[in-house]
């Protein structure tokens, strides 16, 4: 339990050993699930409660801090590892309401067990007094799902974005003391379940403008105390442009796409592009999820198995897919033995990208001189999509 300003605490748990989230996203650092007590003059709020992992870590700190009674517990988002303690909190604090949005309460309703007289609904803008403190509730959908919001805390500037602004690290300390370590965390956390959504998320930062922030609560890893600093991060994620970089996602069995990989990697660093290679044999899906956050183009390698594509090439495209990357171009490469089937069906999983798709380079077998040529020619193409997006000069 630590103290953010005076009356507003972190009441919420560490999860130092989780390494995976959702069953789909790495972390490599842990996570916390962050809750929040304001004591008003009048009323007492906690904003959000823990992972049900952690239920107890979250009732051992308002024992703590002496929490006898709480009116209040806003949910600013449905999924469970925010709003599945609620329940257990509401049961030991019978008078206390849920204060959240009619699309978070449907969601609550639909994942929990709770009654609809557990609830009060609040809409964009509105704001509860505690007395002397005053939340007010901001809609900023699809900061991960539709129904989430933030509150803000007036008299003491502080922004609770709950997964808005998060990153997946369990820290001791609870302010960010380490921006580099946290911009890296908060980027595979944007790219992992905030980047297809990053018109709603421009929209939102809009809307926040407005607010004078002195500090970010989120409801993982650490507290921003130089706010600007995430801020600025999410407008550049979010934002148009492309860097200058080729994400290259690649498997290979008996090294024929391998060999076209390493010549390629070449023939793009002699034309001045940055390659962000990952081979899908070992690669971090984060790590890769994170290169795609930025890079003006994607490619796939991968050998034929059997008819199509090998499952982890097609793991790659479908993850591009889903997180729908702002990419410009796409390009498939890869070998085969006989025949298949594998770029339409690569093409296919990438359905979703709004890219200018290259044509795929092919080899038949291992890859001879007519296969460089092709993947050297590929390489001018990307070179000079790059030169008109003005990021290669
Ligand atoms: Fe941290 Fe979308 O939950």
């Amino acid at each position: 339990m630590r103290q953010l300003k005076q009356n507003v605490l972190a009441v919420g748990a560490i999860d130092w050993d989780r390494r995976m989230f959702d069953e789909l996203i790495p972390l490599p650092g842990g996570t916390s699930y962050n809750a929040y007590l304001i004591r008003g003059s009048r009323k007492t709020a906690l904003l959000d409660t823990v992972d049900p992992t952690k239920l107890e870590v979250l009732l051992d700190n308002l024992v703590k801090a002496g929490v006898r009674t709480i009116d209040y517990i806003v949910s600013h988002h449905g999924e469970q590892d925010h709003s599945g303690s609620i329940e257990q909190v509401q049961m030991l604090y019978p008078d206390s309401k849920v204060v959240t949005n009619a699309k978070c309460k449907e969601m609550l309703v639909e994942h929990l067990r709770l009654a609809d007289e557990a609830f009060m609904v609040v809409e964009d803008g509105q704001k509860l007094s505690l007395g002397d403190k005053t939340l007010q509730f901001i809609l900023t959908p699809w900061v991960h799902w539709p129904e989430t919001m933030c509150t803000y805390l007036a008299e003491d500037k502080i922004l609770f974005s709950c997964d808005f602004f998060g990153a997946h690290r369990a820290a001791s300390a609870l302010f960010v003391d380490d921006e580099a370590t946290v911009y890296e965390a908060a980027k595979r956390y944007f790219a992992e379940i905030m980047m297809p959504f990053r018109g709603p998320i421009k929209n939102n930062l809009k809307k926040l403008a407005a607010l004078e922030i002195e500090m970010i609560a989120p409801s993982h890893g650490q507290v921003y105390n130089r706010p600007a600093f995430i801020l600025d991060a999410y407008r550049d994620w979010v934002g148009d442009g492309v860097k200058n970089e080729v994400v290259l996602a690649y498997v290979s069995m008996h090294d024929s796409t391998k060999r076209m990989v390493e010549h390629f990697i070449g023939a793009l660093m002699d034309r001045g592009i940055t390659v962000l290679p990952f081979n899908l044999r070992d690669a971090d899906s984060g790590q890769l999820a994170i290169a795609l956050v930025d890079a003006a183009t994607i490619v796939i390698g991968s050998p034929t198995v059997l008819t199509g594509p090998h499952p982890k090439a097609a793991y790659a495209a479908m993850l591009a897919n889903v997180l729908r990357p702002k990419a410009k171009l796409a390009g498939i490469i890869g070998s085969y033995g006989w025949a298949g089937k594998m770029p339409e069906q690569l093409t296919a999983i990438l359905s979703n990208l709004k890219v200018s798709l290259l044509e795929p380079v092919l080899a038949r077998g291992y890859p001879k001189d007519t296969d460089f040529a092709a993947l050297d020619r590929l390489a001018d193409r990307i070179a000079a999509g790059h030169k008109e997006l003005g990021i290669l000069h």
